[in-house]
């Protein structure tokens, strides 16, 4: 019997107003060179690494070449992302294991010019919304370094569930680094994550436009 899921999710395009979540193609390999170099130090802290010393690096072709032969198998999800029309970043959910599993790891970057405005949470939710209601996963989790404060908002945010603490989980930035995991499952979000996350924005919003006029111009 064929595994729901496997081979049917790729390639496919993903939208919510002004993000968009695709494939990697051969002809972006200019604008993401250049995003990723003027990023490098920004993403160097958190960037995966090779135990054994860097190797010689992918072309993008190959990377892009790679990204599509484990997507079309079912392994991974290898979205760029896009944001009113320019590539900003990427989520990937990599490590996918069908059978009685059906779970993922999410992965996510975003170019630092662009950082703070939900862009990664929305791409998050989103691509959630496809692997537990399109696909028919069970569970995806995220890793998180405990020093990363910026993604460890990003979880938060969503609501992912905090499972706690692997030690020396994976080699990033040249050394085995412990990492908090967090995971989701449908039975989690029956709504959607999409939903609840906007849901979420506007109790954010209105928390933050409460600040802003505190305290109330009456007691002043
Ligand atoms: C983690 C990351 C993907 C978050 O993406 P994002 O689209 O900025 O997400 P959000 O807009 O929800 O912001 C998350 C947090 O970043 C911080 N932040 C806000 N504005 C920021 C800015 N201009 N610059 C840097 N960080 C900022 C805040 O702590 C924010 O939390 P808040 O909403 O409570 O204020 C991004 O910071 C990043 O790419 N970091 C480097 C790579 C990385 O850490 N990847 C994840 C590895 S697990």
């Amino acid at each position: 019997m064929s595994e729901p899921g496997i081979g049917t999710g790729w390639p496919i395009e993903l939208s919510d107003g002004r993000i968009t979540l695709r494939p990697l193609h051969r002809r972006d390999g200019r604008t993401w060179n250049a995003v990723r170099s003027a990023n490098a130090e920004w993403l160097a802290p958190w960037e995966a690494t090779h135990p054994e010393g860097a190797g010689r690096p992918l072309t993008f072709g190959a990377m892009v070449r790679g990204f599509d032969r484990e997507a079309r198998a079912g392994r991974m999800l290898p979205f760029a992302v896009h944001l009113n029309g320019h590539f900003v970043g990427q989520v990937t959910v990599s490590g996918i294991v069908w059978g009685s599993l059906r779970s993922g790891q999410i992965g996510y970057w975003i170019d630092r010019s662009v950082a703070g405005q939900g862009v990664t949470p929305t791409a998050v939710a989103m691509t959630v919304d496809h692997c537990l209601f399109g696909l028919g996963m069970h569970r995806l989790e995220v890793n998180i370094r405990p020093e990363n404060v910026a993604s460890l908002r990003v979880v938060e945010k969503l609501g992912f569930r905090a499972e706690g603490v692997r030690r020396r989980y994976l080699h990033i930035d040249g050394a085995w680094r412990d990492h908090a995991t967090f995971a989701i499952t449908p039975e989690d979000v029956p709504g959607g994550l999409l939903t609840r996350w906007r849901r979420a924005q506007r109790v954010l919003a209105a928390q933050n436009d409460e600040r802003a006029t505190w305290p109330p111009q009456s007691s002043v």
